[in-house]
């Protein structure tokens, strides 16, 4: 019916490269049968009970169950601002510099449809979070895009980085507004040094683009590595947003808060859009995010062990199946390249066979960027005993193809 009515904008929306898994994992469920289940980022414990136990208290609250207040109530933006203070030393004002989101995701999106117009250039890594490239191509901009390399350590190579990003600021038409970052980097976990955004902020200056940063992953660090904010350095705020959330940090994923700091130009031009769009998040998960925020922290501790250690045993037992693994300073994935026998089915190809005959989920490299291929990314939400399992299960695959 009305096929002459187009929907142009969604078409620039692909299929999602993860749904092909998606339906075969759920298909397998269907059948009874077991998934070891690697393949999202979606974190696996509970809610720390102090939060849990601040939300029940807040939602007994008549004066909490009316609209919200779009940007954020004052004291979680506060809350925000203290934690900056704690953690990075840096100071933000919680009514310019400070807007709640409905997790990070929300807030990237709406931000970019906020500060983007039609046929403008934005720079993101390659691979990358999907979201990243498609918030700009679903408001009618171009991502260039700059495939990232890493060291040993996973440590980004900043001399590849950044002689692709002078490249493309001299060479793109029109001249990039945006470039966005995102380390601890989700697919690859790569990571970056203070030093690193101090390079960054200082062309964005010469060469007058703005910067978004994502740090979800920030506390999911590992020995000496601490994850920077981009405001560590002198006069960031002129140029950058970071956004982050507290999905990872606190196990809060289906609670969906996040924020976005920074830039008064962009927190500003994004707390308008939000004042047209919503009403803001719900008020007693406001209240709970911030005790999360501003509560004891050993929760985070427990976190972060439990993905190292996961980390270690996936190390140790997938030792002999050809995957090339080094460990990560920081998040809760392992970007793993394919056996090299295996390459030439591709991702996507070798995901699915891994699925259905070893019964392990894993999400394909070329799901995030075609400098994704080649890769699979493991979100470490299954606990050890199942992470021994699924190495079991891809060593009997590995030599049933023999
Ligand atoms: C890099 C990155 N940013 C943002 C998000 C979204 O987080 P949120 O739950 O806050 O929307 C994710 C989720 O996986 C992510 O990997």
């Amino acid at each position: 019916m009305f096929d002459e009515i187009e929907f142009d904008k969604i078409k620039r929306l692909p299929k999602y490269v993860f749904a092909s898994i998606n339906e075969i994992k759920l298909k397998m469920r269907q059948n009874g049968e077991d998934v070891i289940d690697f393949s999202m980022g979606n974190p696996d414990g509970p809610t720390p009970n102090h939060i849990i136990d601040k939300l029940c208290q807040a939602a007994k609250k008549e004066k909490n169950h009316g609209y919200s207040v779009s940007k954020g109530i004052y004291k979680l933006r506060l809350s925000i601002v203290n934690w900056y203070k704690r953690k990075y030393g840096v100071n933000l004002d919680p009514n310019t510099e400070v807007c709640v989101t409905m997790g990070s995701k929300e807030g990237y999106v709406h931000l970019v449809q906020a500060i983007t117009n039609p046929g403008d250039n934005a720079i993101v890594c390659s691979p990358a979070y999907p979201i990243h490239y498609y918030a700009f191509i679903l408001n009618g901009a171009n991502v260039i895009n700059i495939p990232i390399k890493w060291d040993d350590e996973m440590l980004l190579d900043y001399q590849s980085y950044f002689n692709d990003l002078q490249k493309a600021l001299k060479s793109a038409f029109p001249k990039p507004k945006f470039v966005v970052v995102n380390f601890p980097h989700n697919p690859t976990t790569a990571v970056v040094n203070k030093d690193f955004y101090e390079k960054l902020v200082s062309i964005a200056k010469k060469e007058r683009f703005y910067i978004i940063s994502d740090i979800a992953y920030a506390e999911l660090c590992f020995g000496d590595f601490k994850t920077p904010s981009i405001f560590e350095v002198d006069g960031a705020k002129d140029v950058a947003v970071e956004t982050y959330t507290l999905s990872k940090t606190y196990n809060m994923a289906g609670w969906r808060v996040g924020f976005v700091v920074g830039n008064k130009k962009m927190v500003e031009a994004l707390q308008k859009i939000k004042s047209w769009i919503d009403y803001g998040m719900h008020t007693p998960t406001q209240i709970a995010a911030t005790i999360a925020l501003d509560g004891p922290q050993d929760c985070i501790v427990d976190i972060r062990n439990k993905y190292e250690n996961r980390m270690q045993v996936l190390i140790d037992s997938f030792k002999g199946t050809g995957f090339d693994i080094k460990k990560p300073k920081a998040s809760m994935f392992i970007w793993a390249g394919i056996p090299e026998q295996y390459k030439h089915l591709g991702s996507l190809e070798f995901c699915k066979e891994i699925l259905q005959e070893a019964k392990v989920a894993f999400s394909p490299g070329v799901g995030f960027g075609e400098n994704g291929e080649g890769y699979v990314r493991i979100a470490l939400i299954e606990n050890e005993k199942r992470i021994r399992q699924a190495a079991r299960n891809i060593k009997q695959y590995l030599k049933n193809k023999k």
